[in-house]
C-alpha cells in the first residue's frame, strides 16, 4: 500500500523507501551510532533493484532501449535479479551472465523470475564463492558476445549513470531524511562503486563535512593504492581488484578501510543474532567497517551503512554454518 492507502501499481513502486534502523545492540559499549539501511527489503532482496529500475527508465527516456528489446547484463546475482523484476513488469526479455563462482540461490531466483541465465566458468584454480577480477573479465567477454549476437541493450552497471543516480536521487536523500540530516560518516563496500558514488554525492551536497569511506577486502585494497595479494576473498558482490572504477569520484573519498573475510562473516552473524537483521557478507563488511570507525576517527559520531542484500542469498554457503 502507498501512503494514501491505495495498492501500488506494480512491484516497481515497492522499490526503495527502505527502513533505517539503529544498531543499538551491536554497538553496545562503543561511543557513537550506526544506522543501517535495510536494502534487503527491496522486492529482489537487494539494493540493486534501485539501479535496475533507474538504468531501464533512463534508457527508455533517452531512446537507447526499444520496446521488447532484449536486455543483457553481467551480474553477481543482485543486479540481475533487479533487472529481471523490472524487465518482467515492463515486458523486456532479460539475459543474465554470471560467474559460476556466485551462490546457487541467485541463479534459481533469477530463473524463477523468468531470466535466461548464462553461467561462465571461473579461471582454472578459482574457488566457488570467490569471484576474482579475472573471473569477472571472462563474464564481461561473454556479455559482450551475447549483446552483439542478440542486438541487445547492455544494462552496464559499471558504466551507466543510472548506477549512481539511483542512489544519488533516492538512497542518499532517504538516509538524510530518515536520520534528520544528522550524519557524520558513511562507509560502503565497493563493487561498481555506484552506491558509494551516489550516496556520497548526496551527502556531500547536503554537508561536505560528512566523511565518506570506501571499504575494500583486506589484501585486495587496490583503490587505496595497494597491490592485490588476495583477489579470492569471500565478500561477494565487490572487491574485484579493479584499480579504476569509472563511476567513482575520488574527490568524494575521505578514506579507505579494509575488512577481512573473518570480520565480515562474524559481523553478518552478529547482525542476525543480536539485531535480528538477516543480511549477506558485504553487509557484514559495511557494519564491521563502521565499528572500526567508531573505535577510531569517528568515535562518538553517527555512521550510515547499507545492508546490501538478504542472508537468504547465502543459505548454500557456510555463512550460516
Ligand atoms: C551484495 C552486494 N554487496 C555490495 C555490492 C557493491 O555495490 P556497488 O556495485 O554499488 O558498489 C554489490 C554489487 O553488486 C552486491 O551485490
Amino acid at each position: 500500500m502507498d501512503r494514501q492507502g491505495k495498492p501500488f501499481a506494480s512491484a516497481l513502486d515497492a522499490i526503495g523507501n527502505t527502513p533505517l534502523v539503529e544498531l543499538s545492540r551491536i554497538t553496545r559499549g562503543l561511543d557513537g551510532r550506526v544506522l543501517a539501511k535495510l536494502e534487503y527489503l527491496n522486492p529482489g532482496l537487494s539494493k540493486k533493484d534501485r539501479v535496475a529500475l533507474q538504468i531501464i527508465e533512463d534508457a527508455e527516456a533517452n531512446g537507447s532501449l526499444a520496446p521488447e528489446q532484449t536486455v543483457v547484463e553481467l551480474t553477481s546475482g543482485n543486479t540481475g535479479t533487479g533487472l529481471v523484476i523490472v524487465c518482467a513488469v515492463k515486458g523486456y526479455p532479460f539475459v543474465a551472465i554470471m560467474s559460476k563462482g556466485n551462490s546457487a540461490e541467485r541463479v534459481r531466483m533469477m530463473s524463477a523470475l523468468g531470466a535466461e541465465v548464462v553461467l561462465v566458468d571461473q579461471l582454472p584454480g578459482s574457488n566457488l564463492g570467490q569471484v576474482s577480477g579475472g573471473d569477472l573479465e571472462l563474464v564481461e567477454q561473454a556479455a559482450q558476445r551475447i549483446v552483439a549476437e542478440r542486438g541487445a541493450f547492455r544494462a552496464d552497471q559499471f558504466r551507466l549513470a543510472g548506477s549512481v543516480r539511483a542512489h544519488y536521487l533516492h538512497t542518499g536523500p532517504e538516509i538524510l531524511r530518515q536520520s534528520g540530516g544528522r550524519l557524520d560518516a558513511f562507509c560502503d563496500f565497493v563493487g561498481t562503486g555506484g552506491s558509494f558514488a551516489g550516496c556520497a554525492a548526496a551527502f556531500k551536497e547536503h554537508d561536505p563535512r560528512i566523511h565518506c569511506y570506501v571499504v575494500e577486502p583486506e589484501g585486495a585494497a587496490v583503490l587505496a593504492g595497494e597491490a592485490s595479494m588476495r583477489p579470492n576473498h569471500r565478500i561477494q558482490g565487490g572487491g574485484y581488484s579493479m584499480p579504476v572504477l569509472p563511476l567513482l569520484r575520488h574527490e568524494h573519498v575521505d578514506g579507505y578501510l579494509q575488512v577481512s573475510d573473518a570480520e565480515a562473516i562474524e559481523t553478518a552473524r552478529r547482525l542476525a543474532r543480536e539485531e535480528g537483521l538477516f543480511a549477506g557478507f558485504s553487509s557484514g563488511a559495511n557494519v564491521a567497517a563502521a565499528l572500526q570507525l567508531l573505535r577510531s576517527s569517528q568515535r562518538g559520531k553517527t555512521i550510515a551503512v547499507l545492508l546490501c542484500d538478504s542472508g537468504l542469498k547465502y543459505l548454500s554457503t557456510d555463512l550460516w554454518a
